[in-house]
């Protein structure tokens, strides 16, 4: 865990003392991701170098699993802490392998061990060992530099990490892919980390919690999910922006609006069962014909059930979509609007039709977190004086 009490820093310019970081208080469970979100110049930068002492704190306290960290000997506590920073800072005159194996090395780790380590960690960042190991920083794209950069800081394994916006300089692509694969990496390797950013997808995407800064204050500190369903005040909202209510579709899964009830009809049935049963079913304009291991096969609109005659087998028009419980609902909303539809059947691991995802039971799902906060009394405390 990581604790912060009261963490402060004022630095004096000859403008005048600056005020980077005032009374931050708060915890970072083990095992969790704490990303600091805040506009340039709230202290952000300042608040992680305090956690391993490149900045002096001016008061306050750095607990690590519980431990002070004002009396510890500066050189023990960073091995123990990696540290992306934001200008990548890899040292020019080493190569790949060089700068990656740097702290294993001072670690004592013999030679075999620390050269595999580097391999594996290359794999990690998507980058070909051959390739890269035995060049020199300059020889790489700024992106490159900066998953090596996020490769250094894991090399020895430090149970806690520092990073200061990781993968900002990798372009979007690169950077899904990156965040994808240190997402999975943290689910094995539960690191407890501090994690700065800029941007607010990627807040919510990697963080089990937020905190928003403004200058130098500590403004919210919640789940991404809570911060998009209530922030706190007028400046948290508008830093969100104002489609927070989308941002949300990342962060639920459709196993968590799914609705097991979904009519279904066989190959070998008629058109005027089809239509019975969409009639039954209420409000949807065509039913999902199904295989003997009931996976989805084709659909039957209400208007073909309703003019013709015959088997459905001969009369079904292709699945625009299936959706399974593990995609997000942004996916699912991108899907609808793709295809003009207004529900999309969802399938298990064996892709067997186990029910279905209406716009209705999205826009009911999101709205309550939403509606609930619009019922509780605002707190008047809460609007931010400007
Ligand atoms: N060494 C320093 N001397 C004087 N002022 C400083 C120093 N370092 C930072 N500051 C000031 O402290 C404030 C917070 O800076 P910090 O680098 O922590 O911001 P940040 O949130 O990381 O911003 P960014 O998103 O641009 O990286 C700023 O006003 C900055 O100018
Ligand atoms: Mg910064």
């Amino acid at each position: 865990m990581i604790e912060l009490d009261n963490l402060t820093k004022v630095f004096d310019t000859p403008k005048g003392a600056v005020v980077a970081a005032d009374h931050i208080s708060m915890k970072v469970p083990n095992g969790e991701i704490c990303i600091l979100l805040g506009p340039s110049g709230c202290g952000k930068t300042t608040t992680l170098k305090m956690i391993n002492r490149i900045v002096k704190p001016t008061s306050g306290k750095v607990f690590i699993n519980g431990e002070d960290t004002t009396g510890m000997n500066t050189q023990d506590l960073r091995r123990n802490i990696g540290y992306v920073i934001q200008q990548i800072g890899l040292f020019p005159n080493m190569t790949i392998e060089e700068n990656i194996t740097l702290v294993p090395q001072l670690l004592g780790w013999d030679k075999a061990r620390y050269r595999e380590r580097a391999r594996e960690l290359m794999a990690m960042i998507s980058m070909e060992p051959n390739a890269f190991l035995k060049r020199f920083p300059s020889e790489l794209s700024g992106g490159q530099q900066q998953r090596i950069g996020v490769a250094r800081a894991l090399a020895a394994d430090p149970p806690v990490m520092l990073m200061d916006e990781p993968f900002g300089a990798i372009d979007p692509i690169n950077r899904a892919v990156i965040q994808d694969e240190f997402l999975k990496m943290q689910q094995e390797l539960k690191k407890t980390i501090m994690f700065v950013s800029h941007d607010i997808d990627e807040a919510i995407k990697m963080g089990d919690r937020v905190a928003i800064f403004r200058e130098g204050k500590l403004v919210q500190h919640s789940s991404p999910d809570d911060l998009l369903a209530a922030p706190k005040n007028a400046f948290v909202e508008s830093f969100l922006g104002e489609d927070r209510a989308l941002k949300r579709l990342n962060l639920v899964k459709v196993q968590e609006v799914v609705s097991d009830k979904i009519a279904t009809v066989k190959p070998g049935d008629t058109l005027e069962t089809a239509l019975a049963r969409i009639e039954d079913y209420g409000y949807q304009n065509a039913i999902l014909m199904v295989n003997d291991q009931r996976q989805p096969v084709g659909l039957i609109t209400r208007t073909k059930a309703r003019t013709t005659k015959g088997y459905c087998r001969d009369h079904f028009e292709n699945v625009p979509a299936t959706v399974t419980l593990k995609d997000n609902l942004r996916k699912v909303a991108s899907l609808m609007f793709s295809q003009d539809a207004t529900w999309l059947p969802c399938v298990d691991d064996q892709g067997r039709v186990c029910g279905q995802i209406t716009q209705r039971a999205m826009t009911h799902h999101l709205g309550s977190r939403f509606r609930a906060r619009e019922a509780a009394p605002r707190n008047p405390d809460s609007a931010i004086k400007e």
